[in-house]
């Protein structure tokens, strides 16, 4: 059986973002920036590097301000270009998009992460498909999108990105019940959306996903699970009783949740450091502050 490349990603970007709440009232949670690169062109970035050439994005209600950040803006250009600043037209252009390979569709209500894949089945068709939650940032060597490409290739079937985290972090993630652990990769047997308690594992589902089409075909159904929300995780948990073909993939790299506060501070500061222009500034200011705190105590 030949498997078909993979080159739409759905980003679906629907969400309120309440934890950023009052920023999120009028910025998308997407545009927020680490130093200054929005969390969205990070997974632009990552999934161009996975050989991605379709990019969909679900958005909702107040996000047109990610929309607008992915149109050229002339005036700026002409205005770079008139005084010279070719190092900032040059960062400006890396974030241009071409012509008809990024497409929006709206989700009316966030029903939830499983409904606004489903609100662009239309777009994705017949053919296997990547999710990129862009609040998750992932640094590495290799993009985590390109490690999975490579292992959807290998395997096919519909992989989702895997970590450990403590079990008392569990409850707060989608949770793998492994049947065959291959080292980088893990054969699925089950999955439960924030387990309460007992969790099959402390192997937690993040925000990269490989999806065959069939997910779409469950998502139709619209059944709702943890939270009374469409969970994308149950739908994937679907096949594995109907094809055993979910894989969990444990990528090589450091993940940040930037949907949250804390996870976004840490970010700030990891992607502050590995700057050439500010580390030496930044460094010397952490330190400070870390020893004026303790100086304090
Ligand atoms: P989150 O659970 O982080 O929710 O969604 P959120 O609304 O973005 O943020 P908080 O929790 O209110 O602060 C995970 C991902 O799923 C998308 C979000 O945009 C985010 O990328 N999502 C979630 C949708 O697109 N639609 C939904 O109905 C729910």
């Amino acid at each position: 059986m030949s498997i078909k490349k993979v080159t739409k990603a759905v980003f679906p970007v629907a969400g309120m973002g309440t934890r950023f709440l009052p920023a999120t009232k009028s910025v998308p949670k997407e545009i927020l920036s680490l130093v200054d690169r929005p969390l969205v062109q990070y997974a632009i970035d990552e999934a161009r590097e996975a050989g991605i050439e379709e990019f969909i994005f679900v958005t909702s209600r107040g996000k047109s301000a990610l929309e607008d950040y992915f149109d050229v803006s002339p005036t700026l250009e002409a205005s770079l270009k008139a005084s010279g600043k070719d190092d900032l037209l040059k960062i400006l252009n890396s974030t241009n998009m071409d012509d008809g390979k990024i497409a929006y569709v709206r989700q009316h209500r966030a029903l939830g992460l499983g409904h606004a894949v489903w609100c662009a089945r239309r777009l994705i068709g017949d053919e296997p498909f990547a999710v990129m939650l862009p609040d998750d940032v992932i640094t590495g060597d290799t993009p985590c999108l390109k490690q999975m490409v490579e292992a959807y290739e290998q395997t096919g079937g519909n992989i989702v990105a895997a970590m450990e985290v403590p079990v008392e972090a569990t409850k707060s993630y989608g949770i793998l019940d492994v049947s065959e652990d291959m080292g980088n990769m893990v054969r699925v047997k089950g999955m439960v959306e924030k387990p309460k308690s007992n969790p099959p594992s402390n192997l937690a589902v993040i925000g990269r996903y490989i999806l065959t089409p069939s997910v779409l075909d469950t998502l139709d159904k619209k059944e709702t699970g943890a939270g009374g929300e469409i969970q994308l995780t149950d739908a994937i948990a679907k096949e594995i009783t109907t094809s055993n073909n979910v894989f969990g993939f444990r990528f090589r790299g450091e993940r940040y949740d930037c949907g949250s506060k804390a996870g976004f501070l840490q970010a700030t500061v990891a992607f502050g450091l590995a700057r050439d222009d500010l580390k030496d500034e930044f460094s010397q200011f952490l330190n400070d502050i870390v020893a004026a705190r303790k100086a304090a105590q």
